[in-house]
């Protein structure tokens, strides 16, 4: 469990990622879920496996109540579970005492939190729903389960050398001028420029995105640890924070996502929000590649400038979940 950070608070969604009478799987710390979002709005969330003979929850359909609640519907013989996981036997009239244990949710806003059944060993960041109450929501994307453990995962979100290589053929970025780094325990923030290199007009009409791209990509990026890592960048046309999420699904299986928010400067911004939302999920695709190619275990040999934010990550790691005296501050 240790190499899951049991006592995390995991963000296991937005709401927007659920359709509503939609049951959709989630996994977390080695089990699966399904959560279903009903007319109000309510999200629940039940074990996946039907406690009859063991069909996925997530693979049946939702039924609406009087009361707008809804239930969801195995596939397998149509027995029905409410939000606390009890049924109505057939010929019966009566609810039987619970048969799944819920999942416990912590609802904020649009987001939907989970320790994942663990006892909480650290606070949930407030940081979303500042962002939330400040920013226009854009969407989410590259929703992706990638085979990795979660502490290769988190390596390489805080790894500033990476963009030259892995992120290369997106943002053509010349090199990384590493700023500061402020170490505060669980949460830090790392400050860097990274050059661009010059794009012609005729390959931006082919390739509109690199309008977005600026001479120089000032990047702020905002960490809490372990769930979630946001770029703060700033364009002509707006503000954008994109927001990654990470969620440990089991010890060899680590989610990650991303919620795109943005703070229109020009009427234009709007049109982009598309290119914006594209933008993160190649880079989580050239992510989410490059994690597949690691020899993991291989022990580091090489040490290169700037790998403050891996060493902050490793730290945390070693010291979860006591918080450690800060000292990566730079
Ligand atoms: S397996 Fe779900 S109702 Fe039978
Ligand atoms: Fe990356």
């Amino acid at each position: 469990m240790k190499s899951m950070l049991a006592g995390a608070p995991w963000l296991l969604a937005h709401k927007s990622m659920l359709e509503i009478n939609k049951p959709k799987k989630f996994s977390m710390y080695g089990s699966d879920y399904v959560l279903w979002k009903d007319t109000t709005g309510k999200i629940n969330a039940l074990p996946n496996a039907c406690p009859h003979m063991g069909a996925m929850l997530s693979e049946g359909w939702c039924e609406q109540k009087n009361d707008n609640s809804s239930v969801v519907v195995c596939p397998f013989h149509a027995l029905e579970f409410d939000s606390e996981g009890c049924t109505i036997l057939p010929g019966s009239n009566k609810k039987t005492i619970p048969q799944l244990q819920p999942l416990e949710l912590i609802i904020q806003g649009d987001f939907i939190w989970s320790y994942g059944g663990q006892e909480p060993k650290a606070k949930i960041p407030e940081i979303l729903n500042k962002i939330a109450a400040e920013y226009d929501f854009i969407g989410y994307t590259a929703d992706t389960s990638v085979e990795t453990d979660l502490l290769p995962m988190l390596l390489n979100m805080h790894d500033y050398n990476h963009q030259n290589g892995t992120h290369r053929p997106l943002f053509r970025i010349t090199e990384v001028n590493f700023g500061n780094f402020i170490d505060n325990g669980h949460e830090s923030h790392a400050f860097y420029d990274m050059p661009t290199a010059p794009t012609t007009v005729a390959e931006k009409i082919k390739k509109p995105e690199l309008f977005l791209i600026a001479k120089e990509i000032k990047a702020h990026l905002e960490n809490h640890f372990p769930s979630l890592v946001i770029f703060h960048g700033e364009t002509a046309i707006g503000k954008v924070a994109q927001c990654h999420l990470f969620v440990p699904e089991s010890e060899t299986r680590t989610r990650t996502y991303v919620l795109m928010f943005g703070k229109p400067k020009h009427p234009v911004f709007k049109i982009f929000s598309k290119s914006i939302l594209n933008f993160a999920k190649v880079v989580v695709e050239q992510d989410t590649e490059i994690l597949l190619k690691i020899y993991s275990n291989t022990p580091q040999k090489i040490k290169l400038n700037n790998e403050v934010g891996m060493d902050w990550v490793r730290r945390n790691f070693e010291t979860w979940p006591e918080i450690a005296e800060p000292n990566f501050s730079k």
